[in-house]
């Protein structure tokens, strides 16, 4: 297999190599604590063998209802939130077209609901929906969540008035807890297809379940693939946690050894737009699972060079607190020159038959250098290609990374306490049943 790299040769001003190998013993300790499932959050640890636990029956399985939901439908709505739709959007936008919505095609495509309150977005996806043949999955493992709640509620009253009741039953898969919540018992009674979210498998670790191979097989792409790249990854790192072999001790290491020299925000960069969502997941990720007891890294994410041109200038000169995880393709899957003009007038002729992937490569040495300059460390993540091969490979990458890192801040990284807070404030507000004391206080406060 071709492996993804971590380089930390451009944080080496900034942090020595023997404040990065500090943590090796500490790194050793952890990860045999996921082995034998005794750390914090012992009982969330299902994502660390899941990739080789996936059997072909159940590949083929959500192969098959994947098939068959693209035979019948135009749009998949996938209702999540957080850690029930990041990861499916993460891959599907780097995989897809980026021009994909606008092209008519016999491809079916994944919109999203559930992840917002905004009563403009919901009317808008029913209003375009009226006319479109679509499925819809609904994802929440707690079975309880309000945003996919509300939106499933929208949804399938519009499907059912639009198809039937008993035609919408075939259009509904339930991605949810194999036994508690909400969803599951409507999904038992209305009898839609269900898959279940592993008891030991958290929301922001599970894309590699259901709750992501669902729509990204939906999407047409490649789920066994991702999921070899995951498995390879898990091999890579199993039985060797040496920063020198083991990419994700390397890159937990470095990040903490930075945080202790003041670093503490930690932006991921990518020069592809098709990475926008993959950020978005990342940061989710880690903020959920290291934003705790008052510590972590804060996890935030530019794209360039488009953001060079907004947050570039920050960056460059700033305080001096953030450091790069830089995620670095090697190449391109299509191919586009430069083209020569005759009258030269825009000065470009210079780059005339040079590829644009050329230019973006030299705009991300350069902005590197010139960051280093600045006082911003680089992290280089490098990966081939974006596929669905090296996704799985940096998504379980990040994954084990996450854990480590945790574990060195000493926090579980896999609960999200501080969730809560804002949910209770909600419900207290909209005077939920069960809630009065609190609505009471609340109110007293406006
Ligand atoms: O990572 C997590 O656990 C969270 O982000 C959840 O995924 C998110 O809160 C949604 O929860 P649920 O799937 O229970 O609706």
């Amino acid at each position: 297999m071709k492996t993804m790299k971590v380089s930390i040769d451009n944080i080496q001003s900034f942090v020595s190599k023997d404040e990065i190998s500090k943590f090796q013993s500490e790194i050793n300790q952890h990860h045999q604590s996921i082995i034998d499932r005794t750390g914090q959050g012992k009982d969330f640890l299902g994502w660390f063998t899941l990739p080789s636990e996936i059997t072909e029956a159940h590949l083929t399985d959500i192969e098959q209802t994947a098939l068959s939901i693209r035979s019948k439908v135009n749009y998949l709505v996938v209702i999540g939130i957080g850690g029930s739709y990041l990861g499916a959007k993460a891959v599907v936008e780097a995989l897809k077209n980026s021009f994909s919505d606008f092209q008519q095609s016999n491809e079916t495509k994944i919109l999203y609901a559930g992840q917002n309150l905004s009563e403009d977005y919901l009317s808008e996806l029913l209003t375009f929906l009226d006319d479109k043949k679509y499925a819809i999955c609904v994802i929440s493992k707690s079975g309880t969540t309000t945003e996919p709640a509300v939106a499933f509620r929208l949804l399938k009253n519009h499907l059912e008035s639009k198809v039937g009741k008993e035609a919408a039953k075939k259009l509904i898969i339930a991605i949810t807890d194999k036994e508690r919540g909400a969803l599951k018992i409507l999904a038992e009674q209305e009898n839609y297809k269900t898959y279940e979210v592993p008891d030991d498998v958290g929301g922001r670790y599970s894309v590699l379940t259901p709750v992501g191979l669902l729509p990204i097989a939906v999407a047409g792409f490649d789920i066994r693939a991702l999921v070899q790249g995951a498995r390879d990854m898990k091999d890579y790192c199993l039985n060797d946690t040496s920063m020198d072999r083991n990419p994700a001790a390397l890159y937990a290491a470095s990040r903490n050894a930075l945080l202790q020299k003041g670093f503490d925000i930690e932006m991921l960069i990518n020069f592809s737009p098709k990475l926008m969502y993959f950020t978005e997941w990342w940061k989710q990720l880690y903020g959920e699972s290291e934003g705790k007891e008052q510590k972590g890294i804060f996890p935030a994410g530019a794209n360039f060079t488009t953001d060079l041109h907004s947050m570039g200038q920050y960056i460059q000169e700033g305080r001096r607190v953030i450091f790069e995880t830089l995620i670095s393709v090697e190449k391109a899957q299509s191919s586009i020159l430069v083209p020569e003009d005759e009258q030269n007038l825009d000065g470009l002729n210079y780059l005339a038959g040079k590829h644009i992937e050329y230019v973006n490569e030299m705009a991300e040495k350069g902005t590197t250098l010139a960051h280093l300059d600045g006082g911003v460390p680089n992290i280089k993540i490098s990966i081939e290609q974006i596929d669905e091969y090296n996704l799985g490979q940096l998504i379980y990458f990040f994954e084990l990374a996450c854990a480590y890192s945790g574990y060195i801040l000493g926090v579980n990284p896999f609960d999200q306490p501080g969730v809560e807070a804002y949910k209770k404030n909600m419900f207290a507000l909209l005077r939920k049943p069960g809630h009065e004391a609190d609505s009471a206080e609340i109110y007293k406060r406006f």
